[in-house]
C-alpha cells in the first residue's frame, strides 16, 4: 500500500508496476523481441505535447522501441488512416497510440476503428470497448480508467459492494471506468453512478459516494461539503488555468479542489502524481501485452 497519510501516491505504485513490466521485456528480449510502440500526434496541441513526450521517454527507460510520428494539423483523414494502415502491418509494431484530441476534421471514431485492435494499446477500438463492456478479459482496457481500478486496488480500497460516482461520461475515462467497476469480478462489483452535464443535483449524488472519482474536466469542481467524510477521492482532471504569477502564464488544476477537500477524504490522490503516472504505467503494460501476444506467448487471460 503506497499512501502517506491519507495519500496515494501514484507515481509509487507506478514504479512498482514498471518494475514488473521491465521484467516481462526483458524476458522478451530473451527471445529477441523487443517491444515497439508508435505514437502519434497529430497537430501542435500543447497538452498532447506533453504528454506524449512522457509517455515516449518513460517507455524508451523500459527498454521498449518508440517513435513518435507527428503530422501537421491539416493531415487528411485519409494520411492518417493510410499512416495506420502501415503500422498495422509493420511486425516491429505492436503498439500504436493516437493521441486525442485530433483536428476537427478528422473523424476520431474512424481513426479508432482503423486500428488493428491488437495492437490498440490504447483500448479505444470499438471491439476491445465492447469486449470491456461484455467483461471479457481478453482485449486492451483504456489506461486510464485501468489506472484509476489499479490505484484502488493496490491502496486496499474495497470496490465490493461499493457505491462509486464517476463526474463525466466521456469514452476515455467515465465510459470505460464504469464498465470496469461494475464487472461481476472480484476487486469490481460496485454500485456504479455517472453523473454528467444533464444529471439534476449532482452534490446529492457525490454525497453519497464511497469512492468519487472527477473525471469531467472542470477545474475545481468537487468542493469539501460535495464530499462524504472518509471517501476515497480520485482526481482525474487537468485543466489549464490562467496564472500570471507563473511563467507559461497558466497553471494545472485538478476538477477537485484538492486544499479543502484532502482534509475531509479518508484517501485521495495528489494531482499531479495520482492519476498521471497510472495512466503510462496502464499503457507500458499493454503494450507489453501486446508484444507477447502478438509473438506467441500469449497472455490473453493476463494483464
Ligand atoms: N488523450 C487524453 N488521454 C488519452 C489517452 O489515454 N490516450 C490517447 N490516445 N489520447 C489521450
Amino acid at each position: 500500500m503506497s499512501t502517506t497519510g491519507n495519500l496515494i501516491d501514484g507515481r509509487a505504485i507506478a514504479d512498482a508496476i514498471h518494475l514488473q513490466t521491465s521484467q516481462r521485456i526483458q524476458a522478451l528480449k530473451a527471445r529477441g523481441i523487443q517491444p515497439g510502440l508508435v505514437f502519434v500526434r497529430v497537430g501542435e496541441d500543447p497538452a498532447s505535447q506533453v504528454y506524449v513526450g512522457m509517455k515516449e521517454r518513460c517507455s524508451v527507460r523500459l527498454g521498449i522501441a518508440s517513435e513518435t510520428r507527428v503530422l501537421p494539423e491539416k493531415t487528411s483523414e485519409d494520411e492518417l488512416l493510410a499512416l495506420i494502415d502501415a503500422l498495422n502491418r509493420d511486425p516491429k509494431v505492436h503498439g500504436i497510440l493516437v493521441q486525442a484530441p485530433l483536428p476537427r476534421h478528422i473523424s476520431a471514431a474512424r481513426v479508432y476503428a482503423a486500428v488493428d485492435p491488437h495492437k490498440d494499446v490504447d483500448g479505444f477500438h470499438p471491439a476491445n470497448m465492447g469486449r470491456l463492456l461484455l467483461g471479457d478479459g481478453s482485449g486492451f482496457v483504456p489506461c486510464t480508467p485501468a489506472g484509476v481500478h489499479e490505484l484502488l486496488l493496490r491502496s486496499n480500497v474495497k470496490v465490493e459492494g461499493s457505491e462509486v460516482v464517476i463526474l463525466g461520461r466521456g469514452n476515455i475515462v467515465g465510459k470505460p471506468l464504469a464498465a470496469l467497476l461494475m464487472q461481476k469480478a472480484s476487486g469490481a462489483n460496485a454500485t456504479v453512478t455517472v453523473c454528467h452535464s444533464a444529471t439534476r443535483d449532482i452534490a446529492a449524488h457525490c454525497k453519497r459516494a464511497d469512492i468519487l472519482v472527477a473525471a469531467m474536466g472542470v477545474a475545481r469542481f468537487v468542493r469539501a461539503n460535495m464530499v462524504k467524510p472518509g471517501a476515497v477521492v480520485i482526481d482525474v482532471g487537468v485543466n489549464r488555468v490562467p496564472d500570471p504569477a507563473t511563467k507559461s502564464g497558466y497553471r494545472l488544476v485538478g476538477d477537485v479542489a484538492f486544499d479543502e477537500v484532502q482534509p475531509v477524504a479518508g484517501l485521495i490522490t495528489p494531482n499531479p502524481g495520482g492519476v498521471g503516472p497510472m495512466t503510462i504505467a496502464m499503457l507500458m503494460q499493454n503494450t507489453v501485452r501486446a508484444a507477447e501476444m502478438q509473438t506467441g506467448l500469449s497472455r490473453a487471460d493476463a494483464k
